[in-house]
């Protein structure tokens, strides 16, 4: 099936006998699951039998979501989470569980995600080392100094848009033994398929292209068997899953993944084409630009023709309080902190997604303090280009 039909058909429409087949899964609320007899349920608990017991361990609405992702992006198996960032904590867990407890990460990743290594993983004894993921001679060299059970990246870093060779860091990562985990939430399985690239996970915000509408929180692992069977045990436990209801809204997104995404990424190719002749704007960053450090990874990796919907520029000579006049000048593009979403979202990195992190390492990841990020929605071009346009022209 190509990506298009899969994304409408799988996980839906399970024939169960006796009752007539809902056309798309139903939102099943429903917590506990008895049988007819006791054995029945040993050998459910027992791992003889696949079946329903507890909502923690497993749900038929969640089945169908898991079904859907696993197939969209070539995986042995997935769980659906209650945030992206619940699915990057579990899956951290699952690659370190039988491995030595340090995490090589790119150093240039969401905010948020620096915090989970720093503050929430590093206390419990896991070390954090940072690189320049798109310096494979500098991964080598951590990979052999540091020896880590797992290595991080995000499939187009946020906001810069750095890509990194999954490919190679796949062999490196493989031959030390360490699990590669990537995060595709910006590039979606319509850009990029890490595990085909040699990823053992890969973890989504759910609550971005996914789910789409703005109206999810979820997150998605989906793995090989190895780390599926690890990250199924420890969620039983640590119960991260997403709600029935929430798992109905993500599937309903997907089934138009493949409209949106294709629009999202046409928006995001004309507009950055356009801001690069703005006399306002300094400099673009964008994946489809001919100039990118990455060209290559991009080239060899990347669904031919797409480029991703994210882009993010620097503003000529804007400091803070002017960048934040021309984000609330904005009068159709959402100043939100998200991307992904039908409508257009503008995020200012130094006051959202990376407040947080320390300013020496913003430079380093090549946050200024005039770059904004702009996740292009599905509107009209010329719509979302006048929006900007008025702004930039106004301050
Ligand atoms: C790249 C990336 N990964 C993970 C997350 C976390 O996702 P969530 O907000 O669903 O927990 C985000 C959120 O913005 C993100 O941008």
């Amino acid at each position: 099936m190509k990506f298009e039909t899969q994304v409408v058909h799988v996980g839906d429409r399970k024939r169960q006998a006796g009752t007539p087949t809902p056309s798309t899964t139903p939102i099943h609320l429903s917590t506990t699951y008895f049988h007819d007899s006791t054995t029945a349920l040993d050998r459910i608990f027992g791992h003889e039998e696949e079946g329903l017991s507890y909502g923690r361990y497993r749900n038929p609405t969640n089945d169908a979501l898991e079904d859907l992702t696993t197939a969209m992006e070539g995986g042995y198996g997935s769980l659906a989470c209650a945030s992206g960032m619940a699915a990057l904590q579990i899956a951290f867990q699952a690659a370190l569980l039988d491995r030595p407890h340090t995490i090589l990460s790119a150093h240039s990743i969401y905010g948020a995600t620096m915090k989970l290594l720093d503050n929430v993983l590093s206390p419990f004894d896991i070390k954090i080392v940072y690189v320049d993921i798109c310096d494979l001679d500098a991964v080598k060299k951590a990979i052999d100094t540091h020896k880590p059970g797992c290595v991080f990246l995000e499939s187009a870093s946020n906001p810069t848009l750095r890509v990194g060779r999954i490919d190679k860091i796949a062999e490196l990562t493989r031959a030390a033994g360490a699990s590669l985990m990537v995060d595709s939430t910006f590039s979606t399985p319509m850009l990029i398929k890490p595990l085909q690239l040699g990823a053992n996970m890969v973890v989504h915000s759910a609550t971005k292209y996914l789910a789409g509408h703005g109206d999810v929180l979820g997150g998605i692992v989906i793995s090989d068997q190895e780390h599926h069977e690890t990250v199924r045990m420890l969620s039983r436990i640590a119960g991260p899953v997403l709600g029935p209801f929430e798992s109905y809204l993500t599937m309903r997104g997907i089934k138009t993944l493949a409209l949106r995404f294709a629009r999202q990424c046409e928006n995001a190719q004309k507009i950055a084409c356009w801001l690069k002749t703005h006399p306002a704007v300094e400099r673009v960053f964008y994946c489809a630009d001919p100039q990118h450090p990455d060209a290559e990874a991009i080239k060899t990796q990347f669904t031919p023709g797409l480029y991703g919907a994210i882009l993010s520029f620097e503003i000529k000579d804007l400091d803070k309080p002017k960048v934040m006049e021309f984000i609330d000048r904005l009068r159709l593009i959402v100043p939100g902190t998200s991307l992904g979403d039908v409508h257009s979202l503008m995020l200012y990195p130094v006051v959202a997604s990376h407040r947080d992190v320390a300013p020496k390492m913003r430079e380093r990841m090549g946050i200024r303090e005039n770059l904004v990020r702009l996740a292009t929605g599905i509107e009209a071009f010329e719509d979302i280009q006048a929006d900007l346009d008025q702004a930039l022209r106004a301050i």
